[in-house]
């Protein structure tokens, strides 16, 4: 049987990973400044994380949420005090796309209204709602087209104002990324967030804050969001929640009270997938990883503003992005291929770096000696 083709791929074939680094079927190491697509958050195969997982597995692997499961609390009580979120309720799911759906709905329960804000170049996921208020025409199928969904320019003020002013009493969310990953390291504003957050109060919204990229300590805060000092109503997680192994989840402020039959998984919040997720917060915390990714970030972002050729160097954390000229265009894929280096990128020509919050100083300056040799021995092309 062919696997449906649904990826472009990348040359590679990936055997082995540890750390921040991957090793191909030949053995030859790459090192992993892209995270999977930022979902290593504690490094390849974390021995801590490892461990976890594998005495969960002989203890329990399953068993349905029709019943009580502790290993759900610890993850509640450990995320509460990670992210500082107090008497936020947490469900758990299994991706970043069910984690919006569910977000989205719940908001849309709780008001009883249907309209949602989102805003251009956003991703939120491939399933229903999530997909509709994904700002990318191209995988939105017919039967997912909706007019409830409303997409503003990310950062503009007025916008926001006028969509409010005519459509307050019904809109349900405002859906936003506190810093947009697919759409090519983008960040929201801080008084942008501040003036969501005044206008879901003053209208009765709710602010939806999709951390599945930007979150889970990335940003050098556990939520991106956090940097505005606001509170959203509703932090979708997953990506580095797992650091590989699936799972996702909402915090959901204590005003959304919950209904039986609301919200529901089979999966979601499955003993391994609550051992892998604990194993990451706690990896985080012994390890600082936190405050790691702002240092070395602030680090990274200072020595890229350093290389003339690179352009409009953003982000926050270990959540970076820069712009390249055109003639550099293909040097991602030099990277790849001479430097044994992965990199994101998002379209025009943006280099998107998500490397585990484990990298290491010295791999930081690796990967800058290579980008910079790569810039310097770039053919000219004049097209
Ligand atoms: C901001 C954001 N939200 C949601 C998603 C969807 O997550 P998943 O692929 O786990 O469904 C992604 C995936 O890239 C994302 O970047």
């Amino acid at each position: 049987m062919k696997l449906f083709d649904v990826y472009p791929l990348q040359p590679v074939t990936i055997t082995k990973a540890s750390g921040s680094y991957v090793w191909n079927d030949a053995g030859v190491r790459y090192l992993d400044m892209y995270g999977g697509h930022a979902v290593i958050s504690i490094g390849h195969t974390h021995p801590h994380w490892v461990k976890r997982i594998e005495h969960q597995l002989e203890t329990m692997a399953f068993y349905s949420n029709s019943v009580h499961l502790p290993i759900q609390e610890e993850l509640a009580d450990k995320l509460t005090r990670l992210s500082g979120k107090d008497n936020y309720q947490v469900f758990l799911c299994n991706s970043g796309a069910e984690a919006n759906e569910n977000a989205l709905k719940l908001a849309s329960f709780h008001n009883g209204r249907k309209k949602i804000i989102a805003f251009h170049k956003s991703f939120h996921g491939r399933t229903s709602l999530a997909v509709a208020a994904t700002d990318n025409p191209s995988i939105i199928a017919p039967v997912n087209e909706t007019d409830a969904v409303i997409f503003l320019p990310l950062n503009d003020e007025q916008a926001l104002a006028d969509c409010f002013q005519q459509n307050g009493d019904a809109i349900s969310s405002v859906i936003i990324e506190g810093i947009q990953g697919v759409g090519g390291i983008r960040v929201a504003n801080n008084e942008f967030l501040q003036l969501i957050r005044r206008y879901c109060d003053q209208y009765g919204a709710v602010m939806i804050a999709d951390s599945v990229q930007c979150g889970y300590g990335r940003s050098g805060r556990f939520f991106a969001h956090d940097y505005a000092g606001i509170d959203a109503d509703i932090y979708t997680m997953a990506k580095g929640m797992g650091n590989g192994f699936p799972v996702g989840g909402l915090l959901i402020a204590p005003h959304i009270r919950p209904k039986h039959g609301m919200l529901g998984t089979t999966f979601g919040g499955n003993p391994l997938a609550c051992a892998a997720a604990l194993g990451v917060l706690e990896v985080m915390e012994s390890e600082s990883l936190i405050p790691h990714a702002l240092e070395l970030g602030n680090y990274l972002m200072e020595q890229l503003r350093k290389i003339p050729q690179l352009m409009n160097i953003r982000g926050r954390g270990l959540m970076i992005g820069f712009d390249m000229p055109p003639e550099l265009g293909t040097i991602k894929n030099r990277l790849l291929s001479e430097y044994h280096i992965f990199t994101g990128e998002a379209k025009p020509a943006v280099i998107r770096l998500l490397p585990a919050l484990t990298l290491s100083q010295a791999q930081a300056d690796d990967f800058l000696q290579s980008l910079q040799q790569a810039i310097q021995t770039h053919p000219i092309t004049t097209s």
